[in-house]
C-alpha cells in the first residue's frame, strides 16, 4: 500500500469535530478506495482543552492553525476554522504554498478569493477542494465539476440557505410572521445570533458564486451578484402565493442570458408543482437545466456538522486516490470573465402587491400605468376585508386595500419605472412588495 495521507483539521467546531469522527469510523473503508491510509495527524483551535466529543489528545496539536497549514507532518490541511479573510486565507495560502493539497467547507473565502487560490493550488500541483462550501452535504460541486461535461447549462437555481428556508417554510405553514420564525429558527440553533448574513440572502450569494462558476465555466464574481433577503417577506404575501399556485423560496439563480450571466439571490415564486417547491425546512437543493440532462435536482441537507462533514471527507478521499484536477473543473487560466447581465434588464414575470388608497379609479389608474408600459397582467386579485366592505354600500371604507398583479415576462427596469409612476400618481399609500416569479 502507498504511504499514508496525513491529514490536519484546521478548526475542530461544528465541523472540524465531524471530520475527525468520520475519519475514524470510515478509516477503513477510504483506505480500501485510496489505496492507501488516511490518518488525522495534527489538530488546530482556539481552546485545547475544551470537550469537543471527539478525542484529539493523540493528535498532534497547534496553537497557530497557520503553522499547521505549512507543517512537514501533513500532506492535507482541511481549513474549517471560517472567514473570508484572517486565519483561514492565511492557512490555505501557506498549505498551497507549501505543496499542500487543501480542502474547505469556506464559502466566504472561495467566493472572494476563489480565483487567485485556484491559480495558487495549480501553479503548486495539488487539489483545492470545497465539495462542503455550496449546499453542505449535497454533492453539487462534484455533479457539476466532473458528471456535466456533455452539457450546455443555461441555468442553474437552488435553496442554498436552510434558515431561510426553514423561516419561509414556517411562515407558509403556520401563518407566522418573520420575526416569530427567525426567534424560534435562533432558538432551535438553526439561526445564528446575528442572523443578518443569511436572512439578507449573503450567504447564499457566495455559494452561488461559487457554483456559477462551475456551471459556466467562469471567473469566480462573487461582486456580480444582486442580492435582496426574504425579511420583508410578510405572510400576506405566502397566503397570495398559495391562491396563485407558487410558493415562496429564497432562491439563488444563475443564467445565461443575451446580456451575460445573471447572478441573483431573491425571494422568488416558484410553481407549486415544481420540484424546488417540495423542498421544505432547513433542506437545500439545487436544479441544474442542461441541454442533454434537461432537468436535473439535487435534494438534500445543506448544513450541520455530519452532513457537512460528509462532502469534506469525500474531497479528502479524493486527494488520498490522488483525483486532483483544477478546483473549478478546467485551468483557471481558462475560466472566461463572465460579462455581468445587469439585474434592470433582467426579464419575467412579477409578482407585486400594492397597497392601494380606497377610492374610485385607484384600481384602473394602476392598470393603466401597466397598460402604458407594455405590461401586460395575467391576473389581478383585490383584497377588502368583510369590515371594510360593510361600511360603505360600494364597499369602500377609505381604508387603503392589498391589490396583486402578477405580470407577464417584463424587465426589471420596466417594472420599476412603473411603480414609481404609479406612486407619483398618489394612488397607493406604502411601498409596493415586488417578489420575482422564476418560470419552471
Ligand atoms: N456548520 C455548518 O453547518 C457548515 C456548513 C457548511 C459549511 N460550513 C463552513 O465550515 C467552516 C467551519 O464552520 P463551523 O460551523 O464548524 O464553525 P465553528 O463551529 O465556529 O468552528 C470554528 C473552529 O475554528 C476554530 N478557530 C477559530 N478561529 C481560530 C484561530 N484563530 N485559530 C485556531 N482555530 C480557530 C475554533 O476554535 P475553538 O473551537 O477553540 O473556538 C473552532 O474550532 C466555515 O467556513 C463554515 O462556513 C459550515
Amino acid at each position: 500500500m502507498a504511504d499514508e495521507l496525513r491529514v490536519g483539521v484546521a478548526g475542530l467546531g461544528t465541523v472540524g469535530a465531524s471530520v475527525v469522527r468520520i475519519l475514524d469510523r470510515q478509516a477503513n473503508a477510504l483506505a480500501g478506495r485510496g489505496g492507501r491510509p488516511v490518518r488525522v495527524t495534527a489538530v488546530s483551535a482556539r481552546d485545547r482543552i475544551r470537550d469537543r466529543g471527539v478525542d484529539v489528545s493523540g493528535y498532534e496539536w497547534f496553537d497557530d492553525p497557520v503553522a499547521l497549514g505549512r507543517s512537514g507532518s501533513v500532506d492535507c490541511v482541511v481549513e474549517l476554522v471560517g472567514g473570508s479573510d484572517g486565519p483561514a486565507k492565511d492557512i490555505v495560502e501557506a498549505a498551497l504554498a507549501a505543496g499542500k493539497h487543501v480542502v474547505t467547507a469556506n464559502k466566504a473565502l472561495l467566493a472572494k478569493h476563489g480565483l487567485a487560490l485556484a491559480r495558487l493550488a495549480e501553479s503548486n500541483g495539488v487539489a483545492l477542494a470545497f465539495e462542503a462550501s455550496a449546499a453542505g452535504g449535497i454533492p453539487v460541486v462534484k455533479t457539476l465539476r466532473e458528471a456535466l461535461p456533455g452539457n450546455r447549462i443555461t441555468r442553474l437555481y437552488g435553496i442554498l440557505n436552510g434558515t431561510c428556508n426553514y423561516i419561509l417554510s414556517r411562515m407558509e405553514l403556520e401563518g407566522l410572521t418573520f420575526a416569530a420564525c427567525l426567534a424560534d429558527a435562533q432558538r432551535l440553533g438553526y439561526a445564528e445570533a446575528d442572523p443578518t448574513f443569511d436572512v439578507e440572502g449573503y450567504d447564499t450569494a457566495h455559494k452561488l458564486a461559487i457554483l456559477t462558476s462551475l456551471a459556466f465555466g467562469t471567473e469566480i464574481d462573487a461582486e456580480a451578484v444582486y442580492v435582496e433577503g426574504i425579511a420583508k417577506i410578510a405572510p400576506l404575501d405566502l397566503k397570495m402565493a398559495d391562491e396563485l399556485g407558487y410558493r415562496v423560496k429564497l432562491l439563488g439563480v444563475a443564467e445565461r442570458t443575451d446580456t451575460g450571466i445573471e447572478q441573483r439571490v431573491h425571494p422568488t415564486m416558484v410553481p407549486k408543482s415544481s420540484a424546488i417547491a417540495q423542498v421544505m425546512g432547513v433542506t437545500n437543493a439545487v436544479t441544474v437545466d442542461a441541454d442533454a440532462v434537461r432537468e436535473l435536482t439535487l435534494i438534500g441537507p445543506g448544513a450541520g456538522g455530519d452532513p457537512t462533514a460528509s462532502a469534506v471527507v469525500a474531497d479528502i478521499a479524493d486527494v488520498a486516490a490522488g483525483l486532483i484536477g483544477p478546483p473549478f473543473g478546467r485551468p483557471a487560466s481558462l475560466l472566461e470573465r463572465a460579462e455581468r447581465a445587469p439585474m434592470q434588464r433582467h426579464e419575467g414575470g412579477y409578482y407585486i402587491r400594492l397597497t392601494v388608497r380606497d377610492r374610485p379609479g385607484a384600481a384602473a389608474g394602476v392598470a393603466t400605468r401597466m397598460a402604458q408600459a407594455d405590461i401586460s397582467l395575467e391576473s389581478i386579485l383585490q383584497k377588502r376585508s368583510e369590515t371594510a366592505a360593510s361600511q360603505d354600500p360600494h364597499g369602500r371604507s377609505g381604508a387603503p386595500v392589498p391589490l396583486v398583479l402578477i405580470t407577464y415576462a417584463a424587465t426589471e427596469a420596466a417594472i420599476r419605472e412603473t411603480l414609481d409612476k404609479i406612486a407619483a400618481d398618489g394612488l397607493v399609500s406604502e411601498p409596493p412588495q415586488v417578489i420575482r416569479i422564476e418560470r419552471e
